[in-house]
């Protein structure tokens, strides 16, 4: 059964303001993300268990787990869009577990949500899905937003001459993927959350996609916080990979290390996707030390 979309959760399109341009620096180890001992219950069940872990500014942080784990729970927490039961969740330093919805709302526009299926308006052009958030959150005119759109088509690889006035129904699996992280990217959001980027997708456009989400990262400085049930694509792109089971983080680290790790349960994981991960290709670029 496919991973519920995450279509929907958000209200809009996540947008940033960059508030200044440390957002942009690169790979120097600071934590972005920081989770301290989360728990989230809903009625008697313990969804999640004390999740502590660090997604460092620039780096690709990884989170894999079977269906029912808690993957789309902690999204939801990490984004605002929920509260945990206990714990601590530090976003760029700022715990936002305790803060009221209108300092949430300034939290959530930090993240660029890119959706499973995309989750692009059928109705509307390429241009204009794209265009949405300026629309919604910018003064700018309706020619500075037209370039806006067109230059961050180019970005993402796709000729805006051909695609700007297509349909989404018009265009290929990885097209509207890249079309959705062109509509994440738009406000210039610190961190891009993609929720099963590659499910659905042949293993060819599943190289391409993990291409896309290494390149945008260096591209554009931000923070990556993949959610996957894909192994090949965590040993492709992930700095740090996090292997959660019923609600716990059983391992973390970089992908390779689980192979020599303790954790017999992430070895099983790795067996049981099938996916011969030591002839997988690292596109990864490793993170400078600082
Ligand atoms: N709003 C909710 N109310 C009650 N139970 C919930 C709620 N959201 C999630 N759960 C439960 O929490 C558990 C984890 O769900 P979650 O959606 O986080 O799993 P997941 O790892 O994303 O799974 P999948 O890979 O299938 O998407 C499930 O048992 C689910 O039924
Ligand atoms: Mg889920």
């Amino acid at each position: 059964m496919p991973t519920p979309s995450f279509a929907g959760v958000l209200p809009t399109p996540s947008t940033f303001e960059r508030s200044d341009s440390s957002t942009k620096t690169r790979g120097n180890g600071d934590a972005i993300v920081e989770l301290r001992n989360v728990t989230k219950s809903f009625g008697q069940q313990e969804v999640l268990r004390g999740v502590t872990f660090i997604a460092k500014r620039n780096e690709t942080t990884v989170i894999v787990g079977g269906s029912g784990a808690g993957k789309t729970t902690l999204l939801r927490l990490i984004v605002g869009l929920d509260r945990p039961t206990s714990g601590e969740i530090l976003i760029e330093g700022e715990d936002i577990t305790k803060m009221r919805e209108s300092q949430l709302n300034r939290i959530r526009k930090k993240f660029g949500m890119v959706y499973q299926y995309a989750a692009l308006l059928d109705s509307i052009t390429v241009a204009e899905n794209i265009a949405f958030p300026l629309v919604e959150h910018t003064k700018l005119s309706r020619h500075a937003i037209r370039d806006r759109v067109f230059e961050k088509l180019t970005q993402l690889g796709l000729d805006p001459a051909v695609v700007a006035n297509k349909f989404p129904a018009e265009l290929s699996g990885g097209m509207r993927k890249r079309v959705g992280l062109a509509r994440a990217l738009m406000l210039d959001p610190p961190i891009v959350i993609y929720d099963e980027p590659t499910s659905g997708l042949d293993p060819t456009t599943s190289r391409l996609v993990d291409d896309l989400i290494e390149h945008t990262r260096q591209r554009f400085g931000v923070t990556s916080i993949v959610i996957s049930h894909d192994i090949a694509s965590c040993f492709r792109i992930a700095h740090q990979a996090i292997l959660l089971v019923d609600g716990r983080i059983e391992t973390s680290g970089a992908p390779e290390t689980w192979l020599e790790g303790p954790s017999n349960v992430a070895k099983e994981f790795i067996r049981n996707s099938g996916v011969d991960v030591r002839a997988v290709e690292r596109i990864v670029v490793a993170r400078e030390t600082p």
